[in-house]
């Protein structure tokens, strides 16, 4: 298995947050967590990025083991995450924050090749090179955390909740970059709280609840399962 999650246990002061979760990708796939508020999605993220150390379980990546390393090491293993608060420097510059994204890399021409790459994909970022990323607008923002991400070259690309907060056309937008990624070839681990979106971009699903994995298989399964759509799309 490509990504492997083994029996991760994570605590906060003693409460248990994820109680044993078990998951695995695969290359080209993008694979969607789901789950209420507070379910624990976004912590195992950190746990996977090395942001936050896990109190049981392992985590491999490419055979790797990589709980208990540092955040920098996962980045250059090619795991990149895109937290859901965005982690933008919001006094500068749209181009500077991407240089920021480029800074673990060490060769500075296929970096300054990579920015103009990368730009050539968000049009709306590459009109705003000079603005200051605190008055983008919230889409542009999660456009722009998304192509600092990318900045990083990653191979497998962590989203937390990348169409919170959105407007319709703008979720659009962002279903319509992910999508584009995957094609150029990054794998995607998609946490999102928009199961429709998600089950509609991903192949395969896990649903999250207090902490725990209650579901899991194909996008199509979940699209047809009882409590998914009483739970989740509220149908
Ligand atoms: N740094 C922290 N210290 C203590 N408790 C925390 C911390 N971060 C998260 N928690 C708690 O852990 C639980 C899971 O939080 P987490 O952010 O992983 O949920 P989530 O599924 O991402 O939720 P949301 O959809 O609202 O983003 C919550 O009860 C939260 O209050
Ligand atoms: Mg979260």
């Amino acid at each position: 298995m490509w990504l492997e999650v083994r029996d991760l246990v994570v605590r906060y002061e003693g409460a248990e947050v994820v109680k044993g979760v078990s998951l695995h990708l695969e290359p080209g796939e993008i694979v969607t967590l789901i789950g209420s508020n507070g379910a624990g999605k976004s912590t195992i993220l950190r746990t996977l990025s090395g942001l936050k150390t896990p109190a049981a379980g392992e985590i491999w990546f490419e055979g790797v083991r990589i709980d208990g390393q540092r955040p920098q090491t996962i980045v250059k293993m090619g795991m990149v995450q895109v937290p859901q608060d965005r982690g933008l420097f919001p006094y500068m510059t749209v181009a500077e924050n991407l240089k920021v994204g480029a800074y673990l890399r060490k060769d500075r021409k296929a970096s300054a090749r990579d920015l103009a790459e990368v730009l050539s994909h968000f049009p709306r970022l590459k009109e705003r090179a000079r603005q200051q990323a605190s008055t983008l607008s919230g889409g542009e923002q999660q456009m722009l955390a998304i192509a600092t991400a990318l900045m990083c070259q990653p191979r497998l690309l962590l989203l937390d909740e990348p169409s919170m907060g959105l407007s319709p056309l703008m979720v659009g937008e962002i279903a319509k970059i992910i999508r584009e990624i995957h094609e150029a070839g990054t794998s995607v681990l998609l946490v999102e709280q928009n199961s429709r979106l998600a089950l509609k971009l991903a192949s395969r699903a896990y649903v999250l609840e207090t902490g725990k994995i209650v579901i899991e298989g194909s996008a199509e399964e979940l699209l047809h399962s009882e409590h998914v759509r009483k739970a989740y799309l509220g149908e």
